[in-house]
């Protein structure tokens, strides 16, 4: 426990530092940075300016450091004696398995996928670079090999000590020597990206922007690694491996598992549904600040036909500003509606409805926002849960 709040902490530190350049104001398109779509360059405070960063975010054990995955600027050796120069395409050269998995995932894309392209273009910002192409030099835009390689191999195995696993083992036939870093196969091994401060907020005033860290040691599911969910096992004839897809987006069985419902019931003119958090290590959504769901509900005829308007209820964190000491803007999360216990949620329908139809979407974008960008976003809505109720 506490070498996972200390890596948060850590991060937080880091984090702030890659913030800190010029970022309290930004155009604004994807609001990803700023206080809201309207907030000015002189109304609030720049932040104070913080140490520098470490290298590697790191844990210290008591009798040794250890060096953890986490955002640029990283250094790590470009030859290993083992397997001579170092690179991505090497390291996928005797890990095919493994690396066809990362190549379809979102940490391979961190950097191409069309969606952050575009929040990059609003907002291109030192930071951004940091995580999202941590294998480049966060100072100038990255290069095609670190475009390419989004969040690597290298990113999350190699340290200036060599490659690490979550056991140690000697330089085998055709392999090399591995050394253990036993906090890979916990939070910590994702704490310094999958949670941070708003980028014009170092010193952590306000909310964080993702706080999936935090949100996961305050879980029931707090026992479990994120890798038993997003790194499951998997067993490929006789041998097995931990999948590197990372898939949540697109992947429907995961999403039906985040919540559960325990009851749904019609009453007059109110659809009532009690739900709470299923198979997830954190709030639901968890991650960017844009994720959202929505629980819908309609009335339906006999047939199953709509014979009336949706109602909806918004799932997700929204937030503001006021005025802080000496009259600075301060960030406040002013809503958070996410499921993170059991809770019952109320959905008005017309008087003497007798019979509805209810959904839960997980969202990657609030709609209202992909409209007003005129963008078609993969993946941008996945049904969770869905059903039928009668009086
Ligand atoms: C020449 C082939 C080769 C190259 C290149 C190579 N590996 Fe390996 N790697 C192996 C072999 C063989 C093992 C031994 C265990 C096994 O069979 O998976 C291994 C083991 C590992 C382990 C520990 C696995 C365990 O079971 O605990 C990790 C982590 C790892 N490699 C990562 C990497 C990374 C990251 C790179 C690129 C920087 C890389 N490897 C490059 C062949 C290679
Ligand atoms: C986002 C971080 C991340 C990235 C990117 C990543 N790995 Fe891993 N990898 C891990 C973690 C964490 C584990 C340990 C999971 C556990 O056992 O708890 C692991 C385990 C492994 C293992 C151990 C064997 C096993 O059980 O699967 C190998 C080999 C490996 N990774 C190779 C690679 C290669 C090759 C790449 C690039 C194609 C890669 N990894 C990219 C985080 C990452
Ligand atoms: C170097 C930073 C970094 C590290 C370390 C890291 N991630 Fe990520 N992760 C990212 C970024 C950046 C994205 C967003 C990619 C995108 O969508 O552009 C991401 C996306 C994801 C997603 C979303 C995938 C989807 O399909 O929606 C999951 C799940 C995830 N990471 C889990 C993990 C876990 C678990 C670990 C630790 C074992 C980890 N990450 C370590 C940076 C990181
Ligand atoms: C018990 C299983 C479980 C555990 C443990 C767990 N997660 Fe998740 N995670 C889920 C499910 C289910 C979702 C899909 C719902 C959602 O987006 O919140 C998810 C979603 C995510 C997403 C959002 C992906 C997106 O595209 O928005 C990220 C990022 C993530 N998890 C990271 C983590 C990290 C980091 C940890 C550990 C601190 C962790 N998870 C622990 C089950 C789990
Ligand atoms: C400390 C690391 C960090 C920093 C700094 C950061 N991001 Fe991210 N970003 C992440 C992680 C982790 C995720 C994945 C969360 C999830 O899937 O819900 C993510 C997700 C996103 C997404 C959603 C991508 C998708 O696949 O839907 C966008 C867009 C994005 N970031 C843009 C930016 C921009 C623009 C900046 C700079 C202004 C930035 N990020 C700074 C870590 C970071």
């Amino acid at each position: 426990m506490r070498d996972l709040r200390s890596a948060a902490k850590l991060h937080a530190r880091n984090g702030s530092v890659r913030g800190h350049r010029g970022t309290w104001w930004v155009g604004c398109l994807f609001c990803i940075g700023s206080f809201s779509c309207a907030s000015t360059e002189a109304a609030i405070a720049p932040p104070t300016p913080s140490p520098a960063p470490p290298v590697f975010s790191s844990i210290s054990t008591g009798n040794s450091v250890l060096l953890l995955p986490g955002p640029a600027p990283r250094s790590f050796p470009s030859t290993l004696s083992d397997i001579g120069s170092v690179s991505n395409a090497v390291c996928a050269s005797c890990h095919a398995e493994v690396a066809a998995e990362w190549e379809g995932s979102l940490h391979k894309k961190s950097w191409q996928n069309g969606y952050f392209s575009r929040s990059y273009a609003a907002e291109p910002q030192e930071a951004c670079r940091a995580c999202h192409a941590p294998e480049g030099d966060p100072d100038r835009e990255p290069t095609h090999d670190a475009q390419r390689a989004g969040v690597g191999c290298i990113t999350c195995h190699l340290t200036p000590e060599g490659i690490v696993g979550t056991r140690s083992l000697p330089a085998a036939k055709g392999g090399h020597a591995v050394v253990a870093n036993p906090l890979l196969s916990t939070p910590s091994a994702c704490a310094a990206c999958h949670t941070f401060p708003f980028l014009d907020d170092p010193a952590q005033h306000g909310p964080m922007q993702q706080d999936t860290i935090a949100e996961h040691l305050r879980s029931p599911a707090a026992d479990k690694p994120c890798q038993t969910c997003h790194m499951p096992t998997v067993q490929t004839g006789r041998s097995s491996h931990r999948d590197h897809t990372f898939q949540v987006q697109g992947n429907a069985a995961m999403l039906k598992g985040a919540v559960a419902v325990e009851d749904v019931h019609l009453e007059t003119n109110v659809l009532r549904m009690t739900v709470r958090p299923a198979d997830i290590g954190h709030a639901f959504p968890t991650g960017d600040v844009f994720r959202r769901a929505e629980m819908r509900a309609w009335p339906i005829n006999s047939g199953g036909q709509p014979i009336g308007s949706v109602s909806t209820h918004v799932i997700a964190r929204t937030f503001g500003v006021h005025k802080g000491p000496g009259g600075t803007l301060a960030r406040e999360v002013v809503s958070d509606t996410r499921i993170v216990d059991r809770r019952t949620i109320q959905l008005t329908l017309p008087a003497g409805t007798k019979r509805a139809a209810w959904q839960i979407v997980w969202q990657r974008l609030p709609p209202e926002l992909a409209n007003q960008l005129g963008v078609t976003i993969p993946n941008q809505e996945s049904i969770v849960t869905e059903g039928l109720v009668s009086e």
